[in-house]
């Protein structure tokens, strides 16, 4: 998926959002380490860090070779503090969806960051004339995100019980989808 780089007001501040090319691998990298620290509620954990400068380079090329799909990194005044993924479907009967990821460094929190890139990203899929659904998965307690979503236009659409573990105790996952 194509996507132009954008340059953002906010305040006195800029936000960047551009596509992640491999070259970034190792900023994406220390990244994703940092965050998995910040919060129980992202869908991955700790366990499954920390990867390898090559895993990282082969997820990024991944985007490249998955239809409908791409990485995007927001840099605030040139520090990297969000991405957002975006990853189509191969089956021509679920090529009108798209599953969104998206998070932001705790350090940038409350700067409208999550907001922006999320209606970037989302006036870009609206571009792909093809694409019907965008669809996500959230922790059930995480009442930041729910609320990020609703506002942006997410509906929830269903509750996959008993989806995460997470340090012994289970949680559900609120399915939330915006049509299009
Ligand atoms: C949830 C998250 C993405 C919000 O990012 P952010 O850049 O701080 O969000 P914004 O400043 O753009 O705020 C957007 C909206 O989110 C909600 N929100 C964000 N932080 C909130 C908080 N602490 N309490 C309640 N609502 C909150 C609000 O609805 C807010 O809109 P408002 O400013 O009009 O009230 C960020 O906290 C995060 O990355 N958390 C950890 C990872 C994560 O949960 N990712 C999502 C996994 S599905």
């Amino acid at each position: 998926m194509n996507f132009e780089t954008r340059y953002i007001s906010l305040g006195e501040d800029t936000l960047t959002l551009r596509r992640v090319e491999v070259s970034d691998a190792p900023w994406i990298l220390d990244f994703f380490n940092c965050i998995i620290g910040e919060t129980d509620f992202l869908l991955s954990g700790p366990e499954d860090r920390p990867l390898s400068l090559e895993d990282e380079i082969s997820f990024i090329k991944s985007f490249d070779k998955t239809p409908n799909s791409i990485l995007v990194a927001g840099f605030f005044n040139n520090q990297l503090c969000s991405i957002v993924d975006i990853r189509g479907a191969f089956l021509k009967r679920r090529e009108h969806i798209v599953e969104l990821g998206l998070s932001v460094k705790k350090s940038f929190w409350r700067k409208h960051i999550a907001t922006e890139m999320m209606n970037s990203i989302l006036s870009t899929i609206r571009n792909q004339r093809s694409i019907k659904k965008v669809t996500l998965k959230v922790h059930e307690n995480n009442t930041s995100a729910i609320a990020l979503y609703k506002k942006c236009g997410f509906v929830q659409e269903g509750l996959l019980m008993k989806d995460l573990k997470i340090k012994e105790n289970f949680y559900s996952t609120l399915v939330m989808s915006k049509f299009l």
